[in-house]
């Protein structure tokens, strides 16, 4: 196969054929990795092959800063990673593919898109310079709004390649990196090796791995998979409607930037029989929470009921301690914090008394987020199955 050069965990469930290659961990697994999730079991998701480099190729990897710059650049990575020239930053950031959870969705009505289960999402920590940095070097031109950016794999129609807004690159806030490290070591083949943009609180599909390019324009990127990739198109436009009718296609309201918030439960696992006798007065039920935009996730409510009742979970809002840790490993100056944003999955846990499991039939959560919004109940289909954020349920059986 094209992607013979690269090592894969056995415990990474594939998704599609042999090639590309899409995978995701089983849930129980991602989450007992923890708040960082190692490498081998990050979510792959790749539009094709992975683009060969070798380690002594690695310092020499150009990429290039083009278009509407007064100063267009050519910068290969030891430049990057000089920390005279580059402030380098170390922080934690979850990625979360657009499909998570499609399975679901296409259990309703197939779309276009293949079925992830609900382990689309991943942490690490991420090393190298905002992205900001080097497009101020680069000196943008005022009448630049977009920063587009292209990979290096090569694909039936072209780069992979998508946009940022420029004002949300210069927002250091917002985080967006260009990375070459993951949980202090040098990125993985299957993850950008060497360097990947990473867009925080947005969809895993904007941040682009392999990175060759940035180039400053005035429009959205007209890349093809920037227009046929990660939208939700309106749920009346149904898959032959799609490919005859290109104008639904072309419209960038339809582009997912930020994430919505969602939460899933993983313990229990759907289906698993729970014994109410004989063992602990509780039964503990886990999951994980994640917001976009870098809102925090502020509630998790679990129902035993369909939705009638909800009881209020604890949430550990592991990420504060990793920034705090990851500064005094890593170092980083501190004139911004990002003090008001967050970037990474929470994790929820509520203590249910065995007695009230008696009689529940499922387990349901849902979320909301720091700006008040909350996880929908009902599912939202469109035809490439993206963003699926309702309510999250697992059925479950009482021994007995
Ligand atoms: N970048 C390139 N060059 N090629 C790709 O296929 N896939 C995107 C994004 N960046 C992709 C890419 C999508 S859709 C997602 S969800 C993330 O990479 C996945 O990142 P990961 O495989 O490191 O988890």
């Amino acid at each position: 196969t094209p992607d013979m050069h690269v090592c894969r965990d056995p415990r990474l469930i594939r998704l599609t054929g042999a090639h590309p290659f899409n995978a995701e961990a089983p849930l129980t697994a991602l989450l007992d990795e923890g708040f960082l999730t190692s490498p081998e079991l990050f979510f792959v998701r790749n539009h094709g092959p992975v683009p060969e480099v070798l380690d002594n190729e690695i310092p020499d990897w150009e990429f290039t800063v083009s278009g509407l710059v007064e100063n267009p650049m050519t910068i290969r990575l030891h430049e990057l990673m000089n920390k005279r020239t580059y402030e380098q930053h170390t922080y934690p950031i979850t990625l979360v593919c657009a499909g998570n959870r499609r399975k679901e969705q296409n259990q309703v009505r197939k779309s276009n898109g293949f079925s992830w289960g609900a382990a689309g999402v991943s942490t690490a920590l991420f090393t190298g310079v905002l992205m900001s940095d080097v497009v101020r070097l680069a000196g943008p031109c005022r009448k630049a709004r977009y920063v587009c950016m292209e990979g290096a794999d090569k694909l039936p129609n072209g780069h992979y390649g998508t946009c940022v807004k420029l004002n949300w690159v210069m927002d250091q806030n917002k985080g967006i990196m260009l990375a070459y490290k993951m949980n202090g070591e040098m990125l993985r083949p299957d993850h950008g090796r060497p360097l990947r943009a990473v867009v925080p609180g947005q969809i895993g599909g904007r941040s682009v791995k392999w990175l060759k390019k940035l180039i400053l324009t005035e429009a959205p990127s007209n890349n093809y998979y920037h227009i046929y990739d990660n939208r939700v198109l309106p749920t009346m436009v149904s898959p032959e409607v799609a490919a005859n009718e290109p104008k639904w296609w072309t419209d960038e309201r339809y582009a997912i930037y930020d994430l919505s918030p969602n939460s899933v439960i993983a313990k229990p696992a759907h289906d698993e029989t729970v014994s109410p006798v004989g063992g602990p007065e509780t039964y503990r039920a886990t999951g994980y929470a994640y917001g976009g935009g870098g809102r925090r996730i502020t509630r998790v409510d679990v129902s035993l009921d369909q939705g009638g009742t909800w009881r209020l979970a604890d949430i550990d809002y592991a990420e504060d301690s990793y920034r705090k840790a990851s500064r005094a490993l890593y170092g980083g100056k501190l004139d911004f914090q990002w003090r008001d944003t967050s970037f990474c999955w929470c994790f929820w846990a509520l203590d249910i008394p065995m007695k009230d499991l008696v009689d529940a039939k499922d387990l349901v959560v849902r979320c909301m987020d720091e700006g008040m919004c909350v996880q929908p109940r009902d599912m939202y289909w469109s035809v490439l199955g993206m963003i699926n954020a309702c309510w999250f349920r697992v059925a479950i059986n009482i021994e007995g």
